[in-house]
């Protein structure tokens, strides 16, 4: 990363004639090596008043991000959770127009100067395409919907009932469950037939197996590549194929909801899906530098690994399950890094819009100290990081109310899954609505923003904000941190996490404490036999200088040897 260039003014990048083609830095590694950021855009902030994000908000705050200089996050990449129009029963994904952008967000005037800005400063782009279901009410559907014999009555997954039960009810074609409760089929008066959804009822699952529902997609994909987008995260993708004949699912004693009571054999990861992907992957590699990144929509870290190729990462959420252990942590990355194989590259995510924020699951009297080991953990291990806004100040889930929830899931799921918690508004300053909104905020802001906020952060040398500042721009000049090859190191104490990044001029090793004891430690030899170096310490805001023997309470140091 070469911070002058990335300042450059949009004339001077080989791209500025050509459009927004792509960024001023797109280096054939950055898909492994780059920093991703994922912005909510309801919550990120709100310029208008109306109490939602938009996208004026998140160009206005992309210096923030990465202005060039480390005073900024450092952040090579977003992922931007939907801005279509929607219905919004699922908060954006339920798109009901592919190309168009949310008037809630702004226009697409608006899309194509932050295409401009983020690339202005080496931000690559990546957008959320939600391709296994639609709204409810986009158009196709609709049409869809309206007759068996209308232009595009195969768009979606239709089928007849199995047979009528008492009182001429109609039977569901299979026993499939929804993801978010409830049968998975819905029954339409007007074809008498069901509809498949694998949400909600308002999501219902596009048919791929029409090539006229896969060439619009693809048609979709290329006209956000032809806007200028860097790549795209592919919601649920291995959910798009289902297998050919319906067949219902195996049942599974034991869980605690219909959909876990039941094996996924035949509603999603059908051999087809490979082919598809093969072909959405030649159209994103067309141009140099794009990535994509799909979500495993539940499954093994070796299932996501066999989706995984070059440019296209694939998530496994094994280590948001782990809780609060050194050795869970090693077990898990052992696991991937098998799975994954030396050449396979995973992500590392600890938390995103779903699942309840990191901060607040390892939460507790020293929840800020572990933030920074969490944070040296996600910015170090082999894979390429994600961050969730508000993690890198620490931001806690809050508790909504009930008769506040916006989730419809949440609703529908009666509290066992309440993702609004994790979704509150940035917190960036002091003032009404901590900075976010000069409106009432579209969800409730945490009850602490008025000290934990960027502003405040960005002061503080000892923040979580700082140190995730100082480990993202220490990642740029230490390549081993990068691309080395991972192997966990013994360094004594069971509450370390210890592993070594070798690279091939370089070797990293990071320690990762875990307990609330100082702990004695043995530092192995260095690969190229010169002495360890402390580069990072969470306890001081300089590294530490010599090679430690004891490890603080909590306390993450990342050593070289170079
Ligand atoms: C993905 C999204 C989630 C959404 C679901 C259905 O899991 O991350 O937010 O509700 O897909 O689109």
């Amino acid at each position: 990363m070469i911070p002058n260039q990335m300042r450059a003014p949009l004339a001077a990048s080989p791209h500025a004639q050509d459009g927004p083609a792509g960024p001023p830095l797109a280096g054939p590694e950055r898909w492994r090596t780059g920093v991703v950021y994922q912005v909510y855009p309801r919550s990120f902030r709100d310029t208008n008043g109306d109490g939602v994000g938009d996208l004026p908000g998140l160009i206005e705050r992309l210096d923030y991000l990465n202005d060039g200089t480390p005073h900024s996050l450092g952040i090579d990449a977003i992922w931007l959770s939907p801005i279509y129009p929607s219905a919004g029963f699922d908060s954006g994904y339920d798109v009901s127009d592919y190309t168009g952008i949310d008037p809630l967000f702004g226009s697409l005037a608006d899309f194509e100067r932050l295409v401009v800005e983020a690339h202005r400063r080496g931000i690559r782009l990546i957008l959320d395409q939600v391709f296994n279901h639609t709204s409810s009410s986009h158009p196709w559907f609709i049409e869809s919907r309206a007759s068996r014999s209308a232009a595009r009555a195969d768009w979606y997954i239709w089928r007849d009932p199995a047979g009528f039960g008492p009182g001429g009810r109609p039977l569901r074609p299979n026993n499939w469950a929804s993801f978010f409760g409830g049968p998975a089929w819905t029954w339409d008066e007007t074809r008498e037939q069901f509809y498949l959804h694998t949400f909600l009822p308002e999501q219902p699952d596009l048919n791929w197996r029409n090539p006229a529902v896969r060439a619009a997609l693809l048609d979709v994909i290329r006209t956000w590549l032809g806007r200028g987008v860097d790549g795209f995260r592919f919601d649920v993708f291995n959910a798009f194929y289902k297998h050919i004949d319906l067949l219902s699912n195996p049942v599974r004693p034991g869980g605690r909801r219909a959909y876990s009571r039941q094996v996924h054999l035949y509603d999603k990861n059908q051999p087809e899906l490979f082919e598809l992907l093969a072909e959405i992957r030649a159209i994103v590699d067309e141009q140099p530098g794009r990535m994509t990144v799909g979500e495993l929509f539940e499954g093994s870290v070796e299932l996501a690994a066999s989706y995984a190729a070059a440019r296209h990462l694939v998530f496994d959420f094994s280590l948001i399950q782990q809780p609060w252990s050194a050795r869970a942590f090693a077990r898990a990355v052992a696991q991937r890094e098998a799975a994954f194989g030396p050449d396979g590259w995973p992500t590392v995510v600890l938390s995103n819009h779903d699942q309840p924020r990191s901060a607040s699951r390892y939460d507790g009297p020293d929840g800020d100290a572990r933030a920074k080991v969490a944070a040296t953990m996600l910015m170090t291990l082999r894979g390429t990081p994600f961050m969730y806004y508000g993690e890198e100040i620490g931001l806690r889930d809050v508790e909504i109310p009930r008769d506040e929830i916006q989730d419809p899931a949440a609703r529908r799921s009666r509290g066992w899954w309440n993702r609004d918690q994790a979704r509150a508004p940035m917190p960036w300053g002091p003032g009404p609505n901590a900075g976010f909104s000069t409106g009432r905020p579209w969800l409730r802001m945490s009850a602490d923003g008025a000290s934990r906020n960027v502003a405040a952060q960005l002061d503080d040398p000892d923040s979580i904000l700082a140190h995730y500042r100082r480990l993202i721009w220490l990642r740029r000049s230490n390549p081993a941190l990068t691309t080395g090859a991972y192997e966990q190191a013994a360094v004594g104490g069971r509450t370390v996490f210890a592993y070594l990044r070798r690279g091939a001029t370089q070797a990293a090793l990071v320690l990762l404490g875990f307990g609330r004891r100082e702990v004695s430690i043995a530092l192995p030899d260095s690969p190229s036999g010169r002495p360890w170096r402390a580069i990072l310490s969470t306890h001081e805001p300089q590294p530490a200088g010599s090679p430690p023997s004891r490890l603080r309470p909590l306390e993450a140091i990342i050593l070289v040897d170079d």
